[in-house]
């Protein structure tokens, strides 16, 4: 099929790639010139395990095109259009801000073409989509929802290998045509309307971030009672209706999805018509638990008389160079403004802003690496998130 992605960050890049290896014909567009012409030179605007393997492979490369305006595409023999971008939390209003959505269903609906199966990847509830096609005289009936349900660090292999196929819409033809892109694939296709194709969207990432929740509030318990978090942690995942995967501490959770999209499944009701206690409350527990993680480690320094805290990966998880709501991050600028001696050791990311080990000398740098190496030995063998020597802590998130 002939496919345009609009949006070449994460999950349009990765869309558009893997779409490019079973064989489409695949033509990018962004507005930011800076990434299409980085693009067009054959290289990647951000880091994610595996992308570049597909991304420089010439037969892809050469089914691949990359436009920085709409008017530069041929859309006339265009099957689908993946609409990927950004759907970030409009701060004073608390709800997702739809202008970048806006502006890319405006650019489109201009067009000639209305076969074209126009489908939303991003984020976003049908209810804020509804404005945006009344504002730019689109009709929404003809819309189709594909969320995306990869994890930075492992984009590639879940594009490859998703655990289900989503697809919202109301247009039995573009439907049809999404269901035949997706026909090779071992995974389940769930079809269904366009608000339940985003609603399951935004309950996995509320029940995610909730996991994650309960195992923080779970180690602050367990921290209170004296109890060994390793042997409990591992007693309640043990039960087969719980489960062990995905449950470890962390310092909080972050990234660029679940604190926009738990704000946002809160906008889906109206909280004088529906109380719901246990959602509505996700985002102050992570918040309680990064303040929580930040005050063991100032006692943790205090009470062993150290120097500092070193904080490992700027990211907010690992293997990605995605530094959006980053708990590292958050941690630093607490303990910086408490001033703290903090440092963030990273050796793949440079953090503008941030003390971190690349602006360490080389012998500074490799006596903290030396002293990091073998704690991260001993954290492999115990679920608790930092190590200490006899000069700073050092923590790490991903334990
Ligand atoms: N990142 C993830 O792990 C992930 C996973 C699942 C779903 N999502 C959702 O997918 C969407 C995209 O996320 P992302 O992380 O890939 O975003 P991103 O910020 O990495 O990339 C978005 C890209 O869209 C471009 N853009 C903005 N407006 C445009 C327009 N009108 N025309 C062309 N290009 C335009 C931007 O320049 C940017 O390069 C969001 O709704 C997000 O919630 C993200």
């Amino acid at each position: 099929m002939n496919i345009v992605v609009v949006g070449t960050g994460y999950v349009g890049l990765v869309t558009g790639v893997g779409l490019a290896e079973q064989g489409h014909r695949v033509s990018f567009i962004d507005l930011d010139d800076t990434k299409i012409q980085k693009l067009k030179d054959k290289q990647l605007p951000f880091f994610e395990p595996d992308l570049n393997n597909y991304f420089e492979k010439d037969e892809n490369f050469n089914r691949m095109s990359f436009h920085s305006n709409y008017k530069s595409l041929d859309w006339q023999f265009t099957d689908i259009v993946f609409i990927c971008v950004q759907t970030p939390n409009n701060l004073e209003t608390n709800s997702v801000d739809t202008k970048f959505l806006e502006s890319a269903i405006s650019e489109i609906s201009k067009l000639e073409n209305q076969d074209i199966t126009i489908t939303i990847k991003s984020t976003i509830p049908p209810y804020e989509i509804e404005n945006v096609c009344e504002n730019v005289g689109y009709d929404k009936n003809l819309l189709t929802f594909n969320p995306e349900f990869l994890r930075e660090g492992s984009a590639v292999n879940d594009f490859f290998n998703p655990d289900r196929i989503v697809i919202g819409g109301l247009n039995s033809q573009k439907i049809d045509k999404l269901r035949k892109l997706y026909e090779s694939y071992n995974a389940e296709v769930l079809i269904t309307d366009p608000i339940s194709s985003q609603l399951i969207k935004y309950l996995s990432n509320t029940y995610l971030p909730l996991r994650l929740s309960f195992v923080n509030e779970a180690t602050r318990l367990s921290e209170y009672s004296g109890a060994n978090l390793t042997d409990v942690l591992k007693g309640v995942g043990l039960d087969s209706r719980i489960g062990s995967h995905y449950f470890r501490p962390s310092p909080s959770w972050g990234g660029s999805c679940f604190p926009k999209d738990l704000v946002e499944v809160n906008n889906f009701y109206n909280q004088d018509e529906l109380n719901l206690p246990l959602i509505s409350n996700i985002i102050g527990s992570n918040e309680e638990h990064l303040h929580w993680t930040v005050n063991q480690l100032l006692s943790l320094k205090k009470n062993n008389g150290l120097k500092r805290i070193v904080l490992v990966g700027a990211a907010f998880k690992e293997d990605t160079d995605d530094l959006r709501n980053s708990p590292t991050l958050e941690m630093y600028n607490i303990l910086n403004e408490m001033g703290e001696e903090v440092i963030i050791l990273d050796t793949d990311i440079e953090v503008t802003g941030y003390q971190s080990i690349k602006q360490l000398d080389e012998v500074a740098a490799y006596s903290l690496l030396s002293i990091m190496y073998p704690l991260k030995e001993e954290l492999n063998n115990n679920i608790s998130n930092y190590a200490i020597n006899n000069e700073c802590i050092i923590y790490y998130p991903w334990g």
